[in-house]
């Protein structure tokens, strides 16, 4: 096989590199492409675009394989713990036990936020989206924690640490606020998951009982959202980090970028839809029928991925901890019922048979958080807080690569050719007619 690509421009030969990954992907390098022949690619979602060399995740969209720095995700999911997880992702090997020890404690001392933060709370109006507060507290988090200029490896470890445990903190205060409570502090008893589940459901006057099947659930919906490579939030988190931008604005704009609900919004969307067919007992082929239509502009939430082109890894694992959760004796489950309903009709449609649309994470991951008791609103949140090692992780391996540059993609231009100012009393308005 030729390790290099030839391009012919107006009858003249140009060659390329072919850069290889380690399973064997392969990528033309066309880093000199617009030096050698005048041109630049086009390539409007980068979906073709391979925007840096990584060691962190790799996926397999067509075999549904899923990789954090060489573990299946199926071993992490059964066997790992979300701090584990984090170390691993950020540091590339999975912890020894000394490491993982300084690890964890360092992530609970560094639980707190400042004092003066928690006022912030209080100006937020009620109805305040808790993904708008925590990109907010975030972003807010560069004041109380400034980053040094010149990055020294320890001071590095101590603002990661603040941002994984911080998050959490931030998260479970927006809640509190958003009912009405008093916000519970951090334990440095407690282990990251119980903490969190401990600052969000308990108070002054209710103690909080973990359940260790929902300690596992959280645990595994964390790991399971830990990274995805360079999908939206983490390019965004590369793209706004490539210009040494502080690292907290950093984050905020990853939480930004996944706010969305062609992102990480789409897990509420799903329950809204499951929930809206329970309570009206509308016919779930309605649903798909709207999501094929393409003047209606709807789509079928939870599906669809633009890497993976058969079953999402993840999707299939939290279906999975769905039937084992949602089985328990006691808790209903009547939206998962639906959704397996859905899940049968869509895989069964030409529509979405033709277009590889499979569940992905958030088809069922919704389902989970429901059943842990997280509300509706918090469900990016906690996908938030999953990501946060993950797009650490992208930030440190771009800004410790030697080669690394700001990005500052290019474009074409199709908009008007010069032309010169005229008079406002010269000019015709627009709106007539
Ligand atoms: N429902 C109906 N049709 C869909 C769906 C869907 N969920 N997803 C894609 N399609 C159709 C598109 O209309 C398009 O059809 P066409 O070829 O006839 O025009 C075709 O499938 C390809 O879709 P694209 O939008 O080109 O696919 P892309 O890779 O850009 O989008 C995305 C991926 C955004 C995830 C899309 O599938 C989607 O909107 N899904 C629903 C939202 C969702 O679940 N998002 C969560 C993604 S996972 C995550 O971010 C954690």
């Amino acid at each position: 096989m030729s390790d290099s690509a030839k391009l012919i421009i107006d009858g003249k030969e140009h060659l390329f590199p072919i850069v290889k990954g380690t399973q064997g992907e392969r990528a033309i390098d066309i880093t000199g492409l617009r030096e050698q022949a005048g041109l630049i690619t086009l390539d409007t979602s980068l979906g073709n675009t391979g925007s840096c060399l990584s060691r962190i995740t790799y996926i397999d969209g067509e075999k549904g394989i899923l990789l954090y720095r060489g573990y299946p995700i199926e071993e992490l999911a059964e066997k790992s713990t979300f701090v584990e997880t984090a170390y691993l992702l950020i540091h590339g090997e999975l912890p020894a036990k000394d490491e993982l020890s300084v690890f964890s404690n360092r992530l609970n001392e560094s639980s707190l936020i400042h004092e003066d933060m928690r006022h912030f709370f209080v100006a937020f109006p009620k109805y305040a989206h808790p993904m708008g507060i925590l990109a907010t507290m975030v972003a807010s988090l560069s004041t109380f924690y400034p980053v040094p200029d010149i990055m020294d490896p320890d001071a590095e470890e101590q603002f990661m640490a603040n941002l994984i445990s911080q998050v959490r903190t931030v998260a479970a205060f927006s809640y509190k606020k958003s009912i009405g409570e008093p916000t519970v502090y951090p334990s440095f008893k407690l282990r990251y998951v119980e903490n969190f589940l401990n600052m969000m459901f308990s108070s002054p006057v209710k103690d909080y009982r973990q359940d260790p099947d929902i300690v596992r659930a959280v645990e595994l919906f964390l790991i399971l959202h830990a990274d995805h490579e360079q999908n939206c939030s983490a390019s965004t988190v590369r793209l706004v980090g490539s210009s040494l931008s502080n690292i907290y604005s950093v984050i905020s704009a990853g939480i930004s970028a996944l706010w969305g609900p062609r992102h990480g919004g789409a897990n509420q969307e799903v329950i809204h839809m499951l929930e809206h067919i329970l309570a009206t007992g509308a016919d779930p082929k309605g649903f798909i029928n709207r999501a094929k239509n393409k003047t209606s502009k709807e789509r079928l939430m939870g599906f669809g991925h633009r890497v993976y082109k058969s079953f999402d890894p993840r999707a299939k694992i939290l279906k999975q901890a769905c039937h084992k959760l949602l089985n328990k004796p006691g808790v209903s489950n009547p939206l998962f019922d639906i959704a397996l309903k859905i899940e049968e009709l869509a895989l069964k449609d030409e529509y979405f048979v033709e277009r590889n649309l499979y569940p992905n994470v958030d088809f069922y991951s919704g389902l989970i958080l429901k059943a842990v008791g997280i509300p509706y609103d918090m469900f990016t949140v906690l996908f938030a807080i999953g990501r946060v090692p993950g797009w650490l992780a992208q930030w440190r391996e771009m800004v410790h690569t030697a080669s690394f540059k700001i990005v500052r993609p290019r474009q074409v231009y199709i908009g008007q050719s010069k032309r010169h100012y005229e008079p406002i009393d010269k000019r015709i308005s627009r709106k007539q007619g």
